[in-house]
Order: C-alpha cells, then structure tokens, then sequence
C-alpha cells in the first residue's frame, strides 16, 4: 500500500512540473527573432521596450496576462520610443498556438 503510494505521488510531481504543458523556448526565441521583437526587446535586459523577464514579473499572479499578453502582441498598437511614437510589431505568424507559446515563455522568464 505505502509503495503504490510513493508511486501515485512521484507520477503527480512528474506530471505538475511541466509534462503537457512545456513551453518551447526554441519555437518562441526564433519566432520574437523573425518578428523583429528583439530590436526593441531583450530577455533581461531593458532596451526600448521592458525587458521580458521584467514584463513576466508585472504580470505574475495576474488573471488576464495571458489574454492581455496575447493581444499586445497580435494586434497592431503604438509605443512611445525616444518620445516618438511608432508602430509596435505584432508576431508574424497565424498560428494561435505559437503565439500562445510565446506568451507562456515570456511569462516563465
Ligand atoms: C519599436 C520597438 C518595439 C518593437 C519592435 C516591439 N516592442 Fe514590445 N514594447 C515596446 C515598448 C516601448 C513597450 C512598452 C509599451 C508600454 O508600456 O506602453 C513594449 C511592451 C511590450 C510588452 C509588455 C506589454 C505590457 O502590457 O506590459 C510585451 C510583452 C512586448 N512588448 C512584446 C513584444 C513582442 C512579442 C514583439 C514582437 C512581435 C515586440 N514587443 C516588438 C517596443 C517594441
């Protein structure tokens, strides 16, 4: 009985540490790369626009951040760089389910 247990238990921690639910970090590095993230962004460190690993930080614990997230970087906007206002650069892709990965990876940041 105890052993069945140690096993349910071990499966339990497997499966809550990442399993189903791992983010590509390789998919999302190269899809921000090829759309142009990266000129205004960087991981850790503050360019023009936050740093990612600062961004994942406003929004943890937040409810909406995946929905904010996904629609700031899907829908076109405008962001002040130097005091002049220019086009924020969406994903390039029509994938929603690499857009999703790329969210999930700058929130794990
Ligand atoms: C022209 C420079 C520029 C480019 C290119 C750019 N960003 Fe941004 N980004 C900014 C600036 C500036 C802000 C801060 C805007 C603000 O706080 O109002 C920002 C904010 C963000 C945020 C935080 C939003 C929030 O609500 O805190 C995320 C996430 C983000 N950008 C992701 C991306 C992704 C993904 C791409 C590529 C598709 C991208 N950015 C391309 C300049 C840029």
């Amino acid at each position: 009985m105890k052993r069945l247990f140690v096993l349910a238990s071990t499966i339990a921690m497997t499966l809550g540490s990442g399993g189903a639910h791992a983010v590509d970090a390789a998919a999302a590095d190269a899809l921000v790369r090829k759309s142009k993230c990266l000129t205004c962004h960087h991981q850790t460190k503050e360019k023009d626009g936050p740093a990612f690993a600062e961004t994942a930080k406003k929004y943890r614990d937040k409810p909406e951040a995946m929905e904010k997230l996904t629609k700031h970087v899907t829908v076109p906007s405008k962001v002040k760089v130097d005091g002049a206002e220019e086009d924020h650069e969406t994903l390039r892709t029509d994938d929603p389910a690499a857009v999703k990965n790329v969210v999930e990876w700058i929130l794990s940041l």
